[in-house]
């Protein structure tokens, strides 16, 4: 499967950081990468960073609204983001769980809206602290996939990104093992959601991945690629992470 290493900017970036996205996409021309490479920076860059990009890095949005247009101040939609040059759109984002309240059922409905427009979606899930010390990581996980992915998810291109709280910006990563027995789960729980298609979908890992742990996440055979947050403001670091890919993966 071929990997997708994605960069989420969050809210980060002015006109001045787009040339970050320049000196990735020069890099990415010289040297053409084993796996998709997808930068999502804030709504406002995307017309710009997908000028500059110019195919040699897919720009991706970090929301859309479920709606096509209306009266929604502020909302984003799928519509809009194809419109302005992004192929895909991080959907479920556990920041947009937890600040904006989104449900697994809006979700749901975000993830069409992307399908509608013509995107790919990233469909986000991860556990908090306590309930992973709880037991319950890998239950609160595969509720999420019950309930957040839709059933005609069938396209090999879209993902779903595993993305534990507790490991998003902190710097603490989960173990290999831990990474595995949750990504083998979420692949049990996308095939029985989805039949055969679901061995198709990639499943990324984010939280805290950075050049020096890059190499052993990306070697585990149950991870398709990475979805990337504080590492990927910087070409350097993200390029680094996109050389950390072991060879044929
Ligand atoms: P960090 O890589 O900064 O931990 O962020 C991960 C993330 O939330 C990507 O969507």
């Amino acid at each position: 499967m071929r990997p997708l290493i994605a960069g989420n900017w969050k809210m980060h970036g002015l006109l001045s950081h787009l040339l970050e996205i320049d000196t990735i996409a020069a890099s990415v021309s010289v040297k053409l990468p084993d796996a998709d490479i997808l930068i999502c920076p804030p709504a406002t860059l995307i017309v710009r960073a997908a000028e500059l990009a110019a195919g040699r890095v897919a720009i991706g949005g970090q929301n859309c609204h479920c709606e096509i247009s209306g009266e929604f101040t502020g909302d984003i939609s799928a519509e809009m983001l194809k419109d302005a040059g992004a192929s895909t759109v991080i959907v479920g984002h556990s920041e947009r769980r937890q600040h904006h309240g989104e449900t697994d059922a809006m979700v749901a409905e975000k993830a069409k809206a992307a399908w509608r427009a013509g995107l790919l979606a990233i469909i986000c899930v991860g556990e908090t602290q306590a309930q992973r010390e709880a037991g319950n990581a890998l239950t609160v996980c595969g509720a999420q996939i019950a309930a957040s992915v839709p059933e005609n998810m069938v396209s090999p291109s879209n993902a779903v990104a595993y993305e534990p709280l507790w490991a998003i910006g902190s710097g603490h990563v989960p173990t290999a093992s831990q990474i595995t027995e949750m990504h083998v789960h979420i692949r049990r729980c996308l095939v029985e959601r989805l039949g055969e298609q679901g061995m198709e979908l990639r499943i990324l890992y984010g939280g805290s991945v950075k050049p020096d742990n890059a190499p052993a996440i990306l070697a585990l055979p149950e991870v398709n690629g990475a979805l990337i947050g504080g590492a990927s403001l910087k070409a350097a670091d993200f390029l680094e992470i996109l050389g950390a890919l072991p060879p044929g993966h």
